[in-house]
């Protein structure tokens, strides 16, 4: 049987045929003009009526069986599958993330990691040798706080990556740092506070999660050597959430003036910082300092995520808390579920001992920095007046415009290129201040495709007077 599908390329296009191919069927399955259970042609079939080769089309459908666009049977050929719904709840994640990303070509927008890199056979090998030796106690209930194993490796591998100070006993495991953000706002709630304060640029999402959370978000501004820890001062809040070690999104490192600062601040008030130490790992060794907990286990609740390090979808992340407050962070996770996954925990630990994560960090590193150098140099030749802040590294760069730009108007006219980028007023609260901003993450599209990217970027920035 033959199926036939209305589908065309454009070979004058500078879009890859693959991106053609994915963007025209996606769009297809979008409009309704493609129902739920539609037997497609095969891969050899559309090649044909396309002319195209058959990897083309291999790479397209597998990137729409990944985002749960088609279904691929053994035997029974390729058919559309329910596309995915967007979440009503609160989210770290942009709701809209997934329908603008189908109409660009390169997206250099923030919160993703290098999903096409994550190291599947590794964790294939992991996975399997944890559900072979499985016993009954591991596929049994483990505490709330995490199966006592992994939260033992993990311990070891903070103190001796991050230099955090802790114990397996003050140590959770959580779904992502998401559910370590909600649990440590009840937990402040329920201590009186009132309000949580923030850096301004921060993460949006974190704003609207933190204030769907019951606690108002009080922002504070970042320069050069980090959050202004004399506002903070002034603020009157005693809870802080901050990146000490890398800001999302200026890439600035608190200095270590005001770390000592910051810290006496929470023991004069008894007040806590929550420390998101989200992209350490992609940090060079002489950009990363040891994480701020190291100073005050006392006051800071480190939290990480494996969403970076590895992928979002696992939905592992981890707090390191003093142990007066984990006794109060595990009351309340106590009312909410009965803990993560123990196999992806136990794979996790089996990650970590195996010196896979080691491996894929070190790759990683390697590979953003090689990203990161297209950005400084492309930025020069493409954009120039703007100025990159920050230290060389990380996922992401904050590329500071000429005062006179309309950030938006270049944002726009990049979209018009096929480039998804944000601006820096995205991630502003309330400080006004800032010069006008690009935020361009190179977490996830490689080295030419970034290439290509910043040279439409160069293209839109001429267009709006550059
Ligand atoms: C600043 C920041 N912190 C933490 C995370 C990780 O969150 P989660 O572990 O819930 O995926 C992200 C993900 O985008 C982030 O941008």
């Amino acid at each position: 049987m033959s199926w036939q599908l209305a589908l065309t390329v454009d070979r004058e296009s500078r879009l890859p045929l693959a991106v053609q191919v994915r963007n025209s069927l996606r769009r297809l399955v979008e409009n309704g003009s493609l129902r739920p259970g539609t037997r497609i042609p095969s891969t050899r079939q559309l090649a044909h009526d396309l002319g195209v080769s058959r990897s083309v089309v291999v790479e397209a459908y597998e990137q729409l069986a990944a985002e749960g666009y088609l279904l691929t049977k053994h035997g029974s050929g390729t058919t559309v599958s329910e596309p995915p719904t967007s979440q009503a709840v609160p989210t770290l994640v942009s709701p809209d993330r997934d329908r603008e990303a189908t109409e660009a070509m390169w997206d250099l927008r923030t919160g993703t990691s290098d999903i096409a890199a994550f190291p599947r056979q590794d964790w294939i090998r992991c996975v399997t040798a944890v559900v072979n030796d499985a016993g009954r106690q591991e596929l049994s209930y483990a505490p709330p706080s995490g199966v006592p194993l992994a939260r033992h490796v993990l311990t070891g591998y903070l103190g001796r990556v991050r230099g955090v100070r802790t114990r397996p006993e003050d140590l959770m495991l959580t779904a992502g740092f998401a559910q370590g953000l909600a649990l440590m706002c009840k937990v402040l709630i329920d201590r009186g506070h009132r309000s949580l304060a923030v850096e301004d640029p921060g993460h949006p999402g974190e704003r609207e999660f933190i204030t769907s959370s019951g606690l108002h978000p009080v922002g504070i501004p970042v320069d050069q050597d980090g959050l202004r820890v004399d506002v903070l001062e002034r603020s009157g809040v005693r809870a802080v959430l901050m990146t000490p070690g890398n800001h999302f999104p200026t890439g600035a490192r608190l200095s270590p003036a005001r770390r000592e600062r910051l810290i006496a601040w929470a023991r004069t008030l008894d007040g806590y910082v929550l420390e998101d130490d989200f992209d350490s790992a992609f940090l060079h060794r002489s950009d990363r300092v040891p994480a701020l907990q190291s100073l005050a286990p006392d006051r800071v609740v480190y939290a990480g995520s494996a969403s970076k390090i590895l992928a979002p979808a696992l939905r592992l992340g981890w707090l390191a808390a003093p142990s007066e407050l984990m006794a109060s962070i595990e009351h309340v996770r106590a009312g909410w579920d009965i803990g993560c996954s123990g196999i992806e925990q136990l794979s996790l630990a089996r990650f970590i001992d195996t010196g896979a994560l080691d491996r894929h960090q070190r790759k990683m590193r390697t590979e953003f920095h090689k990203r990161r150098g297209i950005i400084r140099r492309q930025s020069a030749a493409h954009l120039p007046g703007t100025q990159l802040l920050g230290r060389d590294s990380g996922l992401q760069a904050y590329l500071q415009l000429p005062p006179h730009m309309d950030e938006q108007a270049l944002v726009r006219a990049a979209r018009t290129r096929s480039v998804l980028v944000r601006g820096g007023r995205f991630y502003t609260l309330a400080d006004t201040t800032r010069p006008p901003a690009l935020v361009v993450s190179y977490a996830s599209v490689n080295c030419t495709d970034l290439g290509h990217s910043l040279e439409a970027l160069g293209e839109a920035f001429r267009e709006v007077g550059g």
